[in-house]
């Protein structure tokens, strides 16, 4: 067969085997004008939906796409950018707006550019935006929205620094880290899918009582607004620079999911002589879903819980009302919101979030944070007087225990030992508050004749050693492309 290419304007022929080309084969005239002359219908693209025919072409805003090439390397997986195949995108694109925000989708898709659609066929785009019925947000006061986009966009708003005081995130400054429009929210009573069956939460809370912890939560990307500035100004990170706010604290409540797994284990999984191997898939409304293995689950001490209520109330609705995993320990990708459904099943999950998106560089999924720890009480810019605490926080992740917290004020030359505080509901699965008075920074010379201070402060293990990286070049090494788990020493330059 041949293929044809345009070379200085001129179509030459050149051979060639691809197979796909070969099923496509247009008239010569065709290929040899530019693409916005090239005109199909919409059933010329109907039939190119991957099934039918090999070739897998999309339209979107009047262009036709000739995707084939692209569906294995969608970062959003071979079976999302089949639900598009052979048809218009727009709707999946507006869903997910990751399209829309992130910078490549739109490069991408045009390099893939074939000719448009017959003027008679391109409909109207709609306006209907589908994150209209998203709930109200307090982005004034507690929350820092991480897109200037007022809609259309999933709401991603980290937790604003003064709020990060107290041990508990009240509710409406909890974080908010969305991939698609806020589901409409069932209640108590919506029943839950486990292993196929449908179960329902008040019975499980009948049978196994009610179970609870405080945990924090922490997404991968909180401070890609420093990694941003550690891999250059044009970093793709700057799009949603967030600063410290991307963790929080709160009061889960529900249903302990060893005990519901536990009969699931013993009905269908009993003939399994190891049951190490397996996996649970969790589901959510949204679509989102990821896994966990089971023995993590089964581990009692682990507390992973089918939560209903956060901090007293039923879970709000950007927080997944009416039910949500809390996987104590894990990073936030794994507190599955909206969870509707719950399989064990024998592989890890294949969905896009477990297996290109919060992952390593060698493509296996982040599990846990490492040590990491802020300033809360002020932000750069801000007066440190002397009667006053510098005071913050400190998260170990993975159920490790904060041994002890320190802070700087000559660029790390010498570190002074902060308090921990010993709230109450502190343990191994939360953050710890730290402190320590104003007056036992003494302030060096250079800090008195310039008027101002930087403090450093990291986590330290029993012998005092250091568990985060001294610079932000060198947390962004470890954490590779992706920029997420970002743990350097947090710093914060105010005026004295
Ligand atoms: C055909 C052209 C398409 C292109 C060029 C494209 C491109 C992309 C890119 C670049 C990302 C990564 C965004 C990021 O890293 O943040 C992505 C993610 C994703 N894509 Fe697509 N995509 C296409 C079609 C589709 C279709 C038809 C679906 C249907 C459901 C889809 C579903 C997804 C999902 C679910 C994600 C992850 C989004 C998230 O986590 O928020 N994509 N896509």
């Amino acid at each position: 067969m041949c293929l044809l290419l345009s070379v200085g304007g001129t179509c030459v022929i050149s051979k060639t085997l691809d197979r796909e080309m070969m099923y496509d084969e247009s008239p010569a005239d065709d290929l040899c004008r530019p693409i916005d002359s090239k005109v199909y219908s919409e059933d010329d693209v109907a039939v190119r939906d991957g099934v039918s025919n090999p070739n897998v072409w999309v339209t979107y805003e009047g262009g036709v796409y000739d995707v084939t090439k692209f569906v294995d390397q969608h970062p959003g997986g071979k079976k999302n950018l089949m639900m598009g195949a052979g048809g218009d995108i727009t709707q999946y694109w507006d869903y997910w707006s990751q399209h829309r925000t992130h910078p490549k989708a739109r490069s991408i898709l045009s390099s893939m550019k074939i000719g448009v659609l017959s003027p008679s066929e391109v409909e109207e785009t709609s306006d209907d935006d589908l994150y209209t019925n998203d709930p109200l947000r307090e982005v004034k006061s507690a929350l820092l929205p991480l897109h200037s986009e007022e809609s259309g966009v999933a709401f991603e708003g980290e937790t604003r620094v003064p709020m990060l005081s107290t041990f508990i995130t009240p509710n409406h400054a909890f974080y908010v880290r969305n991939h698609a429009p806020v589901p409409e929210s069932g209640d108590i009573n919506t029943p839950i899918e486990v292993g196929g069956k449908l179960l329902s939460f008040t019975e499980l809370l009948k049978k196994h009582g009610k179970a609870g912890l405080v945990s924090t939560i922490q997404c991968t990307g909180n401070r890609l607004g420093e990694v941003g500035k550690a891999m250059g100004k044009d970093s793709y990170f700057n799009l949603a620079p967030s600063g410290i706010g991307l963790i929080s604290n709160a009061a889960w409540s529900g249903v302990r999911l060893a005990d519901v797994l536990q009969s699931e284990v013993s009905s269908k999984w009993s003939h399994k002589k190891n049951l190490e191997h397996l996996h649970v898939e969790f589901t959510g409304l949204d679509g989102f879903s990821k896994s966990i293995p089971l023995k993590h689950i089964l581990k009692r001490s682990n507390n992973v819980l089918i939560a209903h209520e956060m901090n007293g109330s039923p879970l709000p609705r950007d927080h997944g009302s009416p039910f949500r995993l809390i996987a104590p320990g894990l990073v936030g990708a794994y507190q599955i919101k909206w969870l509707q459904s719950i399989h064990i099943v024998e592989k890890p999950s294949d969905s896009p979030w477990q297996t290109k998106f919060y992952t390593f560089n060698d493509g296996s999924p982040i599990k846990k944070w490492p040590h990491t720890s802020f300033i809360t009480s002020h932000e750069d810019g801000g007066r440190l007087e002397g009667g006053e605490d510098v005071s913050g926080l400190a998260y170990a992740g993975g159920g490790k225990v904060v041994a002890g917290v320190q802070v700087s004020v000559n660029d790390g030359k010498t570190w002074i030992d902060t308090t921990l505080i010993n709230d109450l509901d502190a343990s191994r699965w939360t953050w710890r508050r730290w402190k320590i008075s104003a007056h036992k920074l003494q302030l060096n010379s250079e800090a008195k004749r310039k008027g101002e201070l930087k403090i450093m402060v990291r986590v330290v293990d029993e012998t005092k050693a250091n568990l985060q990286p001294e610079s932000p070049e060198e947390a962004v090494k470890f954490s590779g492309a992706s920029g997420y788990l970002f743990n350097a020493i947090h710093k914060v330059t105010v005026r004295v």
